[in-house]
């Protein structure tokens, strides 16, 4: 008998902390509302008198922009904190930029950190939801529910599908995100990359791990390719962008020569066109890749939704 789910969280860190109901649920829900941003007026009021903040304190174009949107959908009025132009640079803590937000009486904060763990502080120190929209190389909860749900609209299933993840997974919160999401939902998990871009002990998390590209390709249904992080890593950990293209770079004649017909291609963005994939594979016929930005307004919004619902139900509990 299917067990039936009841979502209680008030805030998104993780995809560690998720049960695979609560993941399924989350997906179902994005299905919803798939329906409603394809509609004429792609508007419904569930958060209608809600107010959502984007803390980004890192670059970032689909998430944040992603995350306004859902939140405009769902009828919540939103701002965004330009940390380039805010407190911060004078010196203002994390802690009392985000209290000083909730002073003026907010609900949820959105926030993207160079730290891994930032999310949770936040979540530790103001009364608003929190969600995770990608904390160091920790996690990028919204980024591996995207994926998923992209895997899943295109191939009707997650369980028992062959996914390989190929790159940088070292510096990588997709990576480890994607690999708690799939792995719970039954999936058959390969990453492959440069040794020095291998994390010690990362086969304990139940995935498979190679450093040949080839093999990685072999079998697999879909194939997440990961960006080269510069920006994270310490020291260069590849001879030369020129090698690196040529142990892991993915492009269409490497495919034809070593994986199904049909793979599926998916990138978080933003993609190092020609390095971790060529031109012709990011923008080929079995390319997701713009499918996985447009299913992330819908995974948004369902996050949104739910972490909302719960609020209300804590705040009717602290009326009574
Ligand atoms: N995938 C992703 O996180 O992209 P942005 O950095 O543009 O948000």
């Amino acid at each position: 008998m299917k067990k039936t789910v009841v979502w209680e969280k008030k805030h998104l860190l993780g995809i560690e902390e998720l049960s695979k109901e609560e993941i399924i649920l989350l997906l179902d829900q994005a299905e919803s509302f798939k329906e409603v941003v394809k509609r004429a007026i792609p508007k419904v009021p569930p958060l209608r008198g809600k107010t959502i903040v984007n803390l980004f304190c890192e670059p970032s174009t689909r998430t944040r922009t992603s995350f306004e949107l859902a939140a405009k959908r769902l009828s919540a009025d939103t701002v965004s904190v330009a940390t380039s132009s805010s407190s911060f640079l004078k010196g203002e803590t994390l802690k009392d930029t985000a209290r000083n937000l909730e002073a003026m009486n907010i609900d949820m904060i959105i926030i993207r950190h160079s730290c891994a763990g930032a999310p949770k502080f936040l979540s530790e120190c103001v009364n608003a939801s929190v969600v995770n929209a990608g904390d160091g190389s920790h996690e990028h909860p919204t980024q591996a529910l995207l994926d998923v749900f992209t895997l899943r609209e295109k191939l009707k299933k997650i369980e028992g599908l062959k996914v390989s993840i190929i790159g940088d997974i070292e510096h990588s919160r997709v990576a480890r995100s994607n690999i708690w999401a799939l792995t719970k939902l039954g999936a058959k998990v390969t990453v492959c990359g440069p040794r020095t871009m291998m994390p010690a002990g990362i086969e304990k998390m139940g995935v498979k791990v190679t450093c040949d590209v080839n093999e990685a390709l072999e079998g697999a249904d879909a194939i997440n390719v990961l960006r080269i992080q510069l920006e994270r890593q310490k020291q260069q950990l590849f001879p030369s962008t020129r090698e690196y293209v040529r142990n892991f770079g993915i492009t269409k004649d490497r495919l034809k020569k070593h994986a199904k017909k049909d793979i599926l291609i998916l990138h978080p963005g933003p993609i190092n066109r020609d390095v971790e994939l060529s031109q012709d594979a990011a923008d080929g016929e079995y390319s997701v890749i713009l499918e996985q930005v447009t299913n992330g307004v819908a995974v948004r919004m369902a996050v949104l939704f739910l972490l909302s619902t719960t609020r209300q139900i804590i705040e009717q509990a602290q009326k009574e």
